[in-house]
């Protein structure tokens, strides 16, 4: 039925979470609160973060937090490894929360039961041959710096970021070799909240602070990457976006420049700044369709920009979107992570909207090297669904890997194709928080676990049928699918 496939030796094949999407243990051993921890449960989250009136404040009268629970990974996280390593897993992503390093984020000096407890997780990954990779920021940002300095906006970010990655790769750097500055640093296009830290009432809706967020985030990245070189000379930093191909509608020429436009505002703008290292010609004219201001670049940023560039794409993919100019009232809007496109007749949904598109996995990855000629790593990909514990107590999720084969179908032609691929790790590689809708039901996971969207479980973990069908699949190496 497939073909087989075969990867090429050392693939580094594994799985993907985030701090704050399955550690829990929100306010223990002097973690400060992140943005994330003030999101409440419901697929309206990202609406009420968006509003006028969002404040960044805790309400558990009125809400409840899923993220604050996670899946307890951070008092299981042996366990959790351990089932990582009985399916084989050469590699693990996974952030460290920021604020449980520095709580508020502008403190000098670390908070060092947060790094001891980094130490244990990637000793715990190492004993067992897995290779860490960790993104530094994932939508996790000390809520004190979103409310006392507005976030990106504010250029003391980059010195607040600075001493943050010294901290961790002056640490870790030895026993790390794969690093990720932001995660979906693109995300901002649409939803600064979470990766900007910049809210309505620190003018989250004018451009022009979202695009001087990302020039402090840009400066801030490159100046990891000059760190972490000092360290270590074979350190592998990337950066990591969101890819999504951003299809003309049809062929008409009005909705194929639309497209176009929308996957340089999208797709290309943050990747051409950090992967060459100067912004891209047509800067001026995203900034007029956007309606913004030139961001201020002070003395020096264009050579630290220039001489520390990344290593690698780490990104995303879950789905495609259309684009539809001259037609857009037949077409309806379609679902996604952090975008705005509209449907696409050819393609099939996912419980939550989000349309399965593997051969556009091909088309990506043949762009992005096309484009670069860097390594890629695909960092999360993966289906969220309901999962249902059968009468014998399994769970038959053969959606998902049907979902999984086919992308890993496509990577692999695209790797046939001629494109330079460091590994893939399926995202919610056990089942966690979602971050649009903080439900626990929208399930990406090998292995389930026993917490439902109100946070009532036993947080047992079970491993699906797709845990088994994973573990052959890194055993022969992708042949056997
Ligand atoms: C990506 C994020 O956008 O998509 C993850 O980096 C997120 O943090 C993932 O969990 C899937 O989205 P969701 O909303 O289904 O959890």
């Amino acid at each position: 039925e497939f073909k087989k496939t075969v990867f090429p030796a050392g693939f580094l094949w594994g799985g993907a979470t985030a701090a704050n999407q399955c550690e829990g243990a929100f306010d223990v051993d002097g973690k400060g609160i992140s943005v994330a921890d003030t999101m409440p449960r419901g697929k309206d989250r990202f609406s009420i973060i968006a509003s006028p009136d969002f404040d960044w404040e805790i309400d558990q009268n009125k809400y409840y937090y899923p993220n604050h629970l996670g899946i307890d990974h951070y008092h299981r996280f042996k366990e959790d490894i351990a089932l990582f390593a009985e399916m084989g897993f050469k590699a693990y992503r996974f952030s460290i929360a920021w604020s449980r390093i520095f709580p508020k984020g502008d403190e000098v000096e670390p908070n060092e039961a947060g790094l001891s407890f980094y130490e244990e997780l990637i000793d715990e990954c190492l004993k067992y041959g897995i290779e860490p990779v960790i993104t530094i920021s994932h939508y996790e940002m000390p809520v004190h710096l979103a409310k006392v300095y507005n976030g990106w906006k504010n250029r003391k970010l980059i010195g607040f970021f600075e001493n943050y990655s010294k901290v961790v790769l002056g640490r870790f750097a030895n026993k790390v070799k794969y690093w990720m500055t932001f995660n979906e640093i693109n995300s901002a296009m649409e939803f600064p909240a979470l990766s900007q830290g910049l809210s309505v009432s620190s003018g989250a809706q004018d451009y022009t602070n979202r695009f001087q967020a990302w020039h402090h985030q840009f400066v801030a990245s490159a100046l990891v990457v000059k760190i972490a070189r000092e360290l270590r000379d074979d350190i592998q930093v990337g950066c990591m976006q969101i890819y999504a191909p951003l299809y003309a509608f049809d062929s008409n020429p009005v909705n194929q420049f639309a497209s176009q436009l929308k996957q340089r505002a999208f797709d290309y703008f943050t990747s051409d700044v950090q992967v060459r290292g100067y912004y891209p010609s047509y800067f001026n004219q995203l900034l007029k369709e956007y309606d913004a201001k030139a961001p201020v670049i002070e003395d020096g940023d264009v050579e630290i920009l220039k001489n520390n560039t990344v290593d690698y794409i780490g990104f995303s993919y879950y789905m495609s979107m259309a684009i539809n100019e001259t037609n857009s009232e037949k077409s309806d809007p379609a679902s996604g992570n952090l975008m705005q496109g509209v449907k696409n007749p050819f393609l099939e949904s996912s419980e939550w909207g989000w349309q399965v598109d593997p051969l556009g996995l091909r088309i990506s990855m043949n762009d992005l090297w096309d484009r670069y000629q860097v390594p890629l790593f695909i960092v999360e990909n993966g289906l969220g669904a309901k999962d249902e514990i059968d009468e014998n107590g399994e769970i038959n999720d053969d959606y998902r890997i049907d979902y999984l084969k086919k992308h890993i179908i496509a990577m692999h032609e695209a790797v046939e194709d001629g494109v330079d691929l460091i590994g893939y790790t399926p995202w919610g590689c056990i089942d966690l928080v979602a971050a649009s809708t903080g439900e626990m039901s929208k399930r990406y996971g090998f292995i389930y676990v026993d917490l439902d969207d109100n946070g009532n479980g036993s947080l047992d973990r079970i491993k699906k049928k797709s845990f088994y069908w994973y573990k052959d699949v890194i055993a022969t190496n992708g042949a056997k699918l």
